[in-house]
């Protein structure tokens, strides 16, 4: 059984004041709480892993840069995301691919720095609407899987997030069958790359407009460990439902 975790994105929202939701989300966490790993902004990062001091709550960042320190402005490294008591990182997120032009290959190379910083990456995937439309949904996962993922994958040092870019933020989601058939995809595919054994310990998390009403059936499908949850994961109103529901599956 792998065990199931829950992180939030929350991506470019929270200041100081929003450390007292991580104090009101470690106090009313549902009893066998799933691994919960929250990723404020980096500017939360110290403050958040003392918010969480003592509480199972884990903290990631958002991205990290593929060298240890030098002349990138604007830039963390995985060492200094390490530095801040964070233990994950997202990384892919289609955001980033999107918006700073993030390539496979650049993904893979933020992987591994976090590996060696001894961070889990949590790797995003997942196809455009047009891909969608165009049939070539597992083409695309196949070819984000195989440059996104370096050799050495592990259930320990990796998850897997798969998050269809037109069902982020949009209140859409897909089929139950349409998870079932990516997610299955997913296992196989790490499976043929990385053996069984690697393969049947990874988890994947299902992304992109996971809400209280909506996560218990996504749950329930057999190869969805979890979920990576953006905008229900910036209260505890929306975020303990969900982890309830997870930790009832
Ligand atoms: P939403 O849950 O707001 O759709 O965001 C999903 C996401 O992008 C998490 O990384």
């Amino acid at each position: 059984m792998r065990p199931k975790i829950a992180a939030g994105n929350w991506k470019m929202n929270g200041t100081a004041a929003s450390l007292a939701e991580l104090h009101s989300l470690a106090t009313g966490l549902p009893e066998n709480p799933p691994q919960v790993v929250i990723c404020p902004p980096s500017t939360l990062l110290f403050r958040a892993t003392d918010a969480t001091h003592g509480s199972p709550i884990q903290i990631g960042a958002q991205d990290c840069h593929t060298e240890g320190a030098g002349a990138y402005t604007g830039d963390i490294s995985a060492t200094m995301v390490a530095d801040s008591g964070a233990t994950h990182v997202i990384l892919g997120h289609s955001e980033r691919r999107d918006a700073y032009g993030e390539t496979d290959a650049d993904v893979a190379a933020k992987a591994q720095a976090a590996w060696d910083a001894g961070l889990t990456a949590i790797i995003c995937i997942g196809e455009s609407e047009a891909d969608r439309s165009a049939g070539t949904t597992l083409d695309v996962i196949a070819q984000q899987l195989a440059g996104s993922l370096p050799d050495g994958c592990t259930g320990e040092n990796t998850v897997v997030a798969y998050e269809p870019i037109w069902a982020i933020g949009t209140g859409k989601i897909p089929t139950l069958e349409q998870i079932v058939e990516v997610h299955d995809f997913i296992r196989a595919t790490l499976a043929e790359r990385f053996g069984t054994d690697v393969s049947d310990a990874l988890r994947l998390l299902y992304g992109g407009s996971v809400k209280p009403d909506n996560a218990a059936e996504i749950f329930k499908v057999d190869n969805v460990d979890g979920a990576l949850i953006g905008g229900a994961s910036l209260t505890p109103a929306d975020f303990v439902p969900i982890l309830q529901a997870l930790s009832a599956t």
